[in-house]
């Protein structure tokens, strides 16, 4: 006997009326009401801004607990890839749902380096920016116009062509973001190299230049490879829910992809790296803290304390534990010592997570908030710093587009309805009688 379907019911108080609706369940998190049928069983829609308790779609790829702070990929717990893994082992994961063995992994390598190329038309994209542009302005264009050199890639019903289109942009996607570095520099941009691992491959297009040899520190690398890792994927984050909502209506990988890059640079998302580090700057010193953690909580203030909060983490973010534990490390291996925008950091949360307004309202540090801090000791200037969330994030990006591509019943575009709260009809009123 097949399981009784579960249900919730729900009932018009106003007549009486009942609805039955299926309950779906997933293997770990809340269950979900499937409401695709209400509108025709119930003449009523559901309202939901934020989507604060919508789920949009069903996924394989990432799960967060935000109660307990648990974030896993393909079911591998954030910390354990964090410890073990690297990078493109992670991509390789979140892109084909299991971790690769040794012949796998060497042929991904290989695709991936030997795609590492920009076109050489591309850097004259370049060329039309100002050198003070923000480089994720010119990130948005540059990939968005990718799909202009790969017209034999832009099938999304082709799943070789899905490959290399994803291929082409994990590959891609650090070399244009040290293009956008360079430019900023007027320095030369510089060519990727095929000996070198991805991490080192990106720290060398980033921070070498021609007139003497560059050699890639390991910690610098190791701490690379690792931000990238805690940056990969995060289920249906803003981002990530407009790279799907693109690529329902069938556009191509790369116009997607650039979709993404945009949502990510808001303050609110990934632009916030970024702006913690502007705001620890601006506090400057410890004695400083109180004032700001007063403005945070100023409701007619709309200052806020960036890093800090969470959609889902009503816990500490498992990436920040790791990047705060890893802070120490990597300072000390780089010779920045005492970094006081540490100790501002440091002090900061202490302060943050001992007033009632953050605990009533369990706001943690996020995965911002000690990133910034890492990425300066590196040596990247901050307006880096959301790009390389971006590169990062390609791979979930890619993986989440190529799921739901994938996924059957068909693809169909995402249109969400809406409450009208507007005028109910009228009549024009020609101007001469307004
Ligand atoms: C990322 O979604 C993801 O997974 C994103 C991400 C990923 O990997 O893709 O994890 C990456 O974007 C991390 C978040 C980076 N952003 C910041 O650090 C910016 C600062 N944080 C806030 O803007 C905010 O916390 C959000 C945007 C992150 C979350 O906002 P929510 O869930 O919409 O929460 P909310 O605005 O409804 O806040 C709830 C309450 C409010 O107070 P009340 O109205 O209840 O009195 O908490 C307050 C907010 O005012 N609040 C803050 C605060 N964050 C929330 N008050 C001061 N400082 C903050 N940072």
């Amino acid at each position: 006997m097949a399981d009784k379907e579960k249900t919730y019911t729900l009932t018009n108080d106003q007549t009486g009326e009942s609805f039955q609706l299926p309950l779906v369940e997933g293997t770990m998190g809340p269950p979900c009401i499937d409401i695709r049928t209400l509108y025709a069983k119930a003449g009523v829609f559901t309202l939901d801004p934020s989507f604060t308790a919508t789920g949009s779609c069903k996924s394989k790829i990432t799960y967060i607990d935000g109660e307990e702070g648990i974030l896993m990929h393909r079911g591998y717990d954030i910390k354990d890839l964090s410890e073990n893994s690297n990078y493109l082992e992670v991509c390789y994961l979140l892109l084909n749902g299991e971790l690769p063995d040794k012949k796998q992994m060497e042929q991904f390598e290989y695709n991936i380096t030997h795609h590492t190329m920009v076109h050489e038309q591309v850097h004259a994209f370049f060329r039309g920016f100002r050198r003070d542009a923000h480089p994720m302005s010119i990130m948005c264009g540059t990939v968005g116009a990718l799909s202009s050199f790969y017209h034999d890639s832009l099938d999304i019903w082709d799943a070789r062509q899905r490959e290399i289109s994803a291929h082409r942009l994990i590959a891609k996607i650090p070399t244009l973001a040290a293009m956008t570095m360079k430019y900023a520099m007027g320095q030369p941009f510089v060519y990727p190299r095929n000996d070198l691992s991805y991490a080192a491959n990106f720290l060398h297009m980033c921070f070498s230049v021609p007139a003497e040899e560059y050699k890639v520190s390991p910690v610098m690398e190791e701490a690379m490879d690792n931000i990238l890792i805690l940056h990969a994927d995060h289920e249906q984050n803003a981002s990530t829910s407009t790279v799907r909502i693109a690529g329902s209506s069938q556009a191509n990988p790369f116009a997607c992809i650039a979709s993404g890059i945009t949502s990510l640079w808001g303050p609110a998302h990934g632009g916030a790296n970024q702006a913690v580090l502007e705001m620890l700057e601006e506090i400057g010193s410890k004695d400083r803290i109180p004032e700001f953690i007063e403005r945070a909580k100023d409701k007619d203030d709309p200052f806020r304390l960036m890093g800090f909060g969470h959609r889902v983490y009503k816990n500490y973010d498992p990436r920040a534990a790791v990047l705060k534990k890893n802070c120490d490390e990597v300072l000390e291996e780089l010779g920045v010592d005492n970094e006081p925008l540490l100790e501002i950091a440091r002090e900061l949360e202490r302060i943050a997570l001992e007033d009632p307004y953050f605990v009533e309202r369990k706001l943690f540090p996020n995965v911002d908030f000690y990133s910034g801090i890492i990425l300066k000791a590196m040596g990247f200037p901050s307006s880096m710093f959301t790009v390389l969330f971006a590169v990062a994030r390609t791979v979930g990006w890619i993986s989440q587009w190529k799921e739901m591509v994938e996924e059957s019943p068909a693809l169909k575009i995402g249109r969400p309805r809406q409450l009208y709260t507007g005028h109910t009809e009228r009549k024009y009123v020609p101007i001469d009688k307004r």
